[in-house]
C-alpha cells in the first residue's frame, strides 16, 4: 500500500486548500490554525503543514515526526 498524506484528517481539509488560504491571507501556521482548526485536535498534520508552507508541497509519500504548532525558539 503506497503512503499518500494530503490532508488534515480531522478537520477533513487538504493541504493544497490549507496552503492556500494561508497564502492568499498571508497567514502564519499558528494563524492558519486559529482560522482553519487544521492542526488544533490531534496535531498530526501540523509538521505537513509546516513543510508545506516552507517547500510547497501540497502531499507527502514520506512520514514526519510529530511537531507542536508553537516550536521552542532557538538561542
Ligand atoms: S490531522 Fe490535523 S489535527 Fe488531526
Amino acid at each position: 500500500m503506497k503512503l499518500w498524506i494530503d490532508k488534515c484528517y480531522c478537520i477533513n481539509e487538504t493541504f493544497e486548500s490549507l496552503l492556500d488560504q494561508a497564502r492568499s491571507a498571508n497567514l502564519t501556521l499558528n494563524q492558519l490554525a486559529d482560522q482553519a482548526g487544521c492542526g488544533l485536535h490531534c496535531g498530526w498534520c501540523v509538521a505537513y503543514l509546516r513543510r508545506g508552507l516552507q517547500t510547497g508541497e501540497t502531499g507527502f509519500d514520506y512520514l514526519l515526526p510529530k511537531e507542536p504548532l508553537e516550536l521552542p525558539e532557538v538561542e
